[in-house]
């Protein structure tokens, strides 16, 4: 049998499912062929000759770019979740357009670490994960870096794949902790809407700026950079009053020198609980009165920020304060959670849907069609 483009038609062809979620800071991707990996969000071009020789490659993606850093061109494509400048399309266009190619690169690799030994010609299909409110032009440009690369694409509110992936379809509000947005997505037993939906851009990005700023005040002179300060804070964050003492290395005046960073540390982590809990409560005010209470007890953490140690109760404590009560969880994989759900959405969805997709090109939650 063969199709319009003279392959083998659908029937013959093998289908691969892939959950995807391009964030800020990492990127993941959950194929059905088993497939489960990560890159950090960074990709590098060599800077001239010389480096194009050490890396032995035109582009060079996550860890290894990050480690190769002083000899490429380093770009990180997205921000607040969504490709760089995709909001100053007509004051940036060159800076968009290189950080959506960027972006595409990065796309392109998942993709390929994914499929391994798949036929050429199987038909990709992926659920894209994208912050719960990015606007139509934001989605947009996010659907055309997947042309060439993936045949179907439906792109949707990242904390509704998390919310799918754990078969937690109503009475629940999902926050997405991410580098970029915070992502909050009440559940209600449907696909939610725009007003299900709130994205903060009080994240991860900015746990790094508040403590650089709090580590720089407090210690004269010390010279540290916002990865190194990223690092440090994965290492070791927490927010607990109780927590051991947290000290690092950092160089002061060009000595290394070992710094008590304990109390910056637990005021930045905390510095993004006010604006999410108002979050929670602009959410829970809106719902039906008869269903808040179920919904202030089922608060569950996902994203690579709800690993901050004490997090959870944090929040509780000041939802117990703000709003009566409050009842937090976290997710287990905090890493894979969104992909995962993309996967399982991906592959739930019927042919039919599919083909409606590409016919009407309406992505779900959109608020006018694509
Ligand atoms: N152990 C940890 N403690 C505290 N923060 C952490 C930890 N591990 C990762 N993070 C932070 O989580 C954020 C990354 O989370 P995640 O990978 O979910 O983000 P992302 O999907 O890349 O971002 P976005 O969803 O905003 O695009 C970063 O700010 C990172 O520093
Ligand atoms: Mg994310």
């Amino acid at each position: 049998m063969v199709d319009r483009e003279g392959e083998r038609s659908m029937a013959e062809r093998r289908i691969l499912n892939l959950g995807i979620d391009l964030g800020t800071s990492r990127s993941v991707i959950a194929c059905d062929n088993g497939v489960r990996t990560f890159i950090s969000s960074y990709v590098g071009y060599p800077k001239d000759a010389v480096s194009r020789r050490l890396m032995g490659k035109e582009i060079v993606f996550g860890e290894e770019a990050i480690k190769n850093r002083l000899a490429l061109n380093m770009r990180r494509p997205f921000e607040k979740g969504m490709i760089k400048y995709s909001n100053y399309l007509h004051d940036k266009p060159e800076e968009f357009r290189q950080h959506k190619e960027t972006a595409r690169h990065l796309l392109e690799h998942l993709v390929f670490l994914a499929r391994r030994e798949e036929p050429d010609d199987c038909h990709i299909r992926a659920v894209v994960g994208a912050p719960a409110l990015a606007s139509t032009q934001n989605r947009k440009s996010l659907l055309e870096i997947t042309n060439g690369i993936i045949h179907d694409v439906m792109i949707t509110s990242e904390p509704f794949a998390v919310a799918y992936g754990l078969g937690i379809l109503t009475n629940a509000l999902i926050i997405d902790i991410g580098a970029g947005t915070v992502d909050l997505c009440r559940m209600q037993g449907t696909i939610p809407t725009e007003d299900d939906q709130i994205t903060l851009t009080k994240a991860g990005d900015y746990i790094d700026e508040v403590l650089l700023g709090l580590i720089k005040e407090r210690h004269k002179g010390v010279d540290v950079t916002l990865n190194m300060i990223k690092r440090m804070k994965e290492e070791n964050s927490t927010i607990s009053d109780k927590g051991e003492t947290v000290t690092a290395t950092f160089p002061v005046h060009g000595k290394p020198t070992l710094l008590d960073v304990t109390e910056e540390l637990r005021q930045a982590c905390r510095a993004i609980v006010p604006e999410t809990v108002e979050g929670i409560r602009t959410l829970v005010a809106s719902f039906d009165p008869e269903f808040q209470d179920l919904l202030k007890q089922n608060i569950i953490l996902a994203g690579g920020g709800s690993q901050i140690g004490g997090l959870a109760r944090e929040i509780e404590n000041y939802m117990r304060e703000n709003l009566g009560s409050g009842k937090v969880t976290k997710v287990e994989e905090p890493l894979y959670a969104g992909a995962n759900g993309g996967l399982m959405l991906c592959k739930d969805m019927p042919d039919e849907y599919w083909d409606e997709l590409k016919s009407t090109g309406k992505q779900p939650g959109a608020s006018q069609g694509l």
